[in-house]
């Protein structure tokens, strides 16, 4: 019989997220080989407007790729220089723990362990690297959620062998997993293989390393190709982390875009069942249930897919299956018949608009309730133990002359989500963990620029990259301080300093 709760456990952990290509910069030191998202390029002059119009909803094009690998640093590639966390890692460390974070999730960059993904041998200096990180948040109390790949492969593996679209691929991951697991694996307490497994098929470069206009009419048979290696992947990555440090959990993640559908119409219904089944259980059921689900059979002859499997597939995807599962939540969405209905931004995708929510700058649609709701919904489903991946608000913030930024709308957004996230653990929801997403202030994944800022540590930066790179904490840094020594009650009363 199960016991009402009344709030956190004890032990949750309270977070913190980044990535490595968002982050780190130091994009060609340490032996570190160019990457995928090295190659994202910005004019960092270009307004906000700009930025969407040119860029957040033009897929990564084969010009693009052409012109990163023969540039040597001339052109401005924002990812390859991040917030600089390579070079500012331990005073940012020293920040997280005054904030007293329990837990820092970051990924291994796949290139600054096997600059070309082909390697025989992997460098050492990148091993190094991450051992001293890993082991400088141990020694501050703060456990590792450490994802293997966050949308950053080689680009070697790309030019050579065609990605995830070769098999190649697996073998090559699976020789970068065992040896992080083997050489860092006594430093990490959770493994996440992928980063949001389903953004392969929104983002198709960040996700499988895919370029859209290459593939052209074979871009969906493609893209479920390749997400089907990632899922051979990740079962590997499973076992070979089982295999090494059994007891050590391992995830499976997904972007979660929660679904409502838009009116009582059955019509809309259906299509809510069906968004939710294709954007997102597909997914999570392959990882944690074992097995690719019926629905998906009708929706790939739909879409004239077939995906090649090779024997032994289905028997690896069933035998390891993952712990737990984790997501990143930033908006809702509808789900219509209705083909004229009105759009709006969302994480990866361009969202039907919701009248009842309320949009950040960047239009993404703000509900707390739904993290509640899907919560709930993923635990109903799998009864894993669940972590929030990545949560919180892309704005811009204003450095004031005293070294201050106010940003209550940050706070304000946060107390919201952890409330209903409360709400969920009384529901019953086995939730372990939330970190908050670019917990300083990083590069933003779709529109390659540093004014959309989700930190509580503002990075003195501009698009252009300009600035002094130092740290400023935000009122929302004491604000979680105050939250987490709270253990998540009482969030009106943490805004004191
Ligand atoms: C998630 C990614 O999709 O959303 C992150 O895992 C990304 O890498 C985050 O940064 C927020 O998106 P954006 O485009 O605002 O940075």
């Amino acid at each position: 019989m199960h016991k009402l709760r009344n709030g956190f456990p004890d032990d949750f952990l309270w977070g913190g997220a980044i990535s490595a290509s968002q982050a780190d910069g130091g994009w060609n030191e340490g032996g570190k080989g160019k990457s995928t998202q090295d190659c994202r390029w910005l004019d960092g002059t270009w307004t906000h407007e700009q930025i969407e119009e040119k860029h957040h909803n033009n897929p990564f094009s084969h010009d693009e790729l052409m012109a990163a690998l023969d540039d040597d640093g001339t052109e401005f590639y924002p990812f390859r220089r991040g917030c600089d966390f390579y070079h500012h890692w331990k005073e940012d460390l020293d920040l997280f723990a005054e904030m007293g974070l329990k837990l820092f999730r970051t990924s291994i960059c796949w290139s600054r362990i096997f600059p070309n993904g082909d390697d025989e041998t992997p460098n050492a200096e990148g091993i190094a690297w991450y051992r001293e990180l890993f082991t400088a948040c141990h020694e501050r109390g703060i456990k590792t959620f450490v994802t293997m790949l966050h949308y950053d492969i080689p680009v070697n593996l790309v030019t050579k062998y065609g990605g995830w679209k070769s098999r190649k691929t697996i073998d090559f991951f699976v020789r970068y997993v065992e040896t992080i697991v083997d050489e860092l694996g006594d430093l990490v307490d959770f493994w996440l293989p992928f980063n949001e497994f389903n953004a392969g098929r929104f983002a198709p470069w960040d996700g499988v390393c895919l370029v859209a206009d290459e593939e052209g009419e074979k871009l969906d048979q493609s893209i479920f190709q390749c997400l089907h290696h990632e899922f051979v992947a990740n079962a590997h990555a499973v076992r070979i982390v089982h295999e090494k440090f059994p007891g050590v959990p391992v995830g499976g993640m997904i972007a979660r875009f929660c679904t409502y559908p838009a009116t009582c119409k059955p019509e809309d219904s259906l299509q809510a069942l069906h968004d939710d089944q294709y954007a997102n259980w597909f997914y999570t059921d392959v990882m944690a249930r074992g097995a690719y689900p019926a629905y998906m059979c009708r929706y790939f002859d739909q879409v004239d897919v077939e995906i090649e499997m090779e024997p032994g597939d289905e028997e690896l995807l069933a035998e390891h299956t993952v712990d737990f599962l984790a997501f990143s939540y930033y908006f809702s969405q509808v789900a219509t018949a209705d083909q004229g209905w009105a759009k709006t931004s969302g994480n990866l995708v361009m969202a039907n608009k919701n009248p009842y929510l309320e949009s950040t700058e960047w239009g993404w649609q703000i509900d707390p309730i739904g993290l509640r709701v899907t919560l709930n919904q993923m635990y109903d489903r799998y009864g894993l133990p669940l972590y929030i991946a990545e949560n919180g608000l892309g704005t811009s913030d204003v450095l004031e002359e005293d070294d201050s930024v106010h940003d209550p709308y940050r706070i304000d957004y946060l107390k919201r989500h952890i409330e209903t996230m409360r709400d969920a653990v009384i529901d019953g929801v086995d939730v372990r963990g939330y970190m908050i997403w670019g917990f300083l202030d990083i590069v933003a994944c779709g529109p390659l620029s540093m004014s959309k800022r989700y930190g509580l540590i503002y990075v003195d930066l501009d698009n252009e990259g300009k600035g002094t790179g130092r740290r400023y904490r935000k009122d929302s840094f004491y604000w979680y301080k105050n939250c987490i020594a709270a253990n998540g009650e009482a969030l009106d009363d943490t805004l004191k300093q």
